[in-house]
Parts: structure tokens; C-alpha cells; sequence
């Protein structure tokens, strides 16, 4: 993989059928807590209603196409120096170190977007063994295991908990 072809910027209307790829997938969402989606009209909804409006949620793309997204979401009022981190990215590029490589260009630039924000958060299911090394390959720090912590597909689970403080180094 040639990482200069990965590059992060928001969505756009046009995104919708590049985002319906990812998101009609049911190996895509199987550990999200959204549901999969089937037609154009609700891909084209979703960024609209959703990945626009969004705090900081970016397209992860490919010579410019969109292929998934990484969102990094500050709390409010008193808590908005800690946000949370989700992503995503079609199942036909996983294993080929695009997430980690997005996450690592993303970094710099939420603390830098909001200044305010010292802690970065992602909750990961227990089973969900390529994101747990997604965040360890960028230098989080698994702080623990919550046991039937998280509500998905009908299901509790027990996630990991990992961070990033604006302190730390992203590995290299
Ligand atoms: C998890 C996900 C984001 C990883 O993205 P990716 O671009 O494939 O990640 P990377 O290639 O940067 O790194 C994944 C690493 O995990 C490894 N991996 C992937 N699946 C694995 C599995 N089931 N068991 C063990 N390792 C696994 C890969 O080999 C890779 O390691 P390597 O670099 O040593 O080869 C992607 O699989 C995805 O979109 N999944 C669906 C959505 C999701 O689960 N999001 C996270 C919710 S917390």
C-alpha cells in the first residue's frame, strides 16, 4: 500500500454510493452500533443528517474516494476535553494498514481543532481483534476491560477501553 494515497476530508452528498459499499456490509457493521443500510437514498440521509453535521467526522479515502470514515467526537460542557473515536472501512481493504495509517493523520489534527480536548476514548468489543490492534499499532493505552458494558445487535458486551492523551506519541 502506497499510504500517500489515504486521505481524510468531509463528506460530501456525492459520497453516497461509495458510503452505501461500506455501510451495506454486514461484516462492516457487525461491531458498530448503527445498523447496515441498503439503499442510496439512506447512505445519501446518513451523510447528510449525520456525517456532515458531525463534530469531526471525516472520509477516509483513496486517491479521493470514499472508502469509510473516522469520527472523533468531543463530550460537552465540562467533560468536552475528552472525546470519543469510532471508524470504519470496506471489508475488500481491511488488513492493509489504512485505518491505523488515518488514525495517525487524524490525531494532530483533532488537538489541534480543539484545543480544549487533552483525551481521546474508543470502546472496542472483546472479539473485535483488528481494531484492538489498530489502537495499539498508534500507541493507545488499553486501560481495562468493562464486562458487559456496551449494547449492540441485541446483545451486552464486554469491551476493551483504550485512550490517547494529547501527551502521548504516536508511534512510529
Ligand atoms: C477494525 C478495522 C477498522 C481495521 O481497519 P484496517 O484498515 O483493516 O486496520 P489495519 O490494517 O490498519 O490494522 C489491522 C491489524 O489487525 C489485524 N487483524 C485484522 N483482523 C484481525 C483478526 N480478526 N484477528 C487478528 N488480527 C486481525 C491486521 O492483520 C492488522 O495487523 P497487521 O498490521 O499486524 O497486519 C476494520 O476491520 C473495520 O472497518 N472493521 C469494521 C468496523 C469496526 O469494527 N470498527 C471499529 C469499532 S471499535
Amino acid at each position: 500500500m502506497d499510504y500517500s494515497r489515504i486521505s481524510l476530508r468531509p463528506f460530501r452528498p456525492s459520497d453516497a454510493e461509495d458510503f452505501l459499499a461500506c455501510a451495506r456490509d454486514d461484516k462492516v457493521t457487525h461491531y458498530l452500533r448503527w445498523n447496515t443500510i441498503t439503499s442510496r437514498e439512506e447512505a445519501l440521509i446518513y451523510i447528510q443528517q449525520v456525517a456532515i453535521p458531525h463534530p469531526w467526522r471525516q472520509s477516509i479515502c483513496l486517491d479521493d474516494r470514499s472508502i469509510g470514515y473516522i469520527s472523533i467526537k468531543p463530550e460537552s460542557g465540562n467533560d468536552r476535553h475528552r472525546a470519543h473515536v469510532g471508524y470504519a472501512i470496506g471489508s475488500e481493504y481491511w488488513g492493509q494498514g489504512i485505518v491505523t495509517t488515518a488514525m495517525k493523520m487524524a490525531i494532530p489534527i483533532v488537538f489541534e481543532k480543539f484545543p480544549y480536548l487533552v483525551r481521546l476514548e474508543a470502546l472496542v468489543e472483546e472479539e473485535n481483534l483488528g481494531s484492538q490492534k489498530v489502537l495499539e499499532k498508534v500507541g493507545f493505552v488499553t486501560e481495562g476491560f468493562l464486562r458487559k458494558y456496551g449494547f449492540n445487535k441485541g446483545e451486552i458486551r464486554d469491551m476493551f477501553i483504550y485512550s490517547f492523551l494529547k501527551t502521548d506519541k504516536i508511534a512510529s
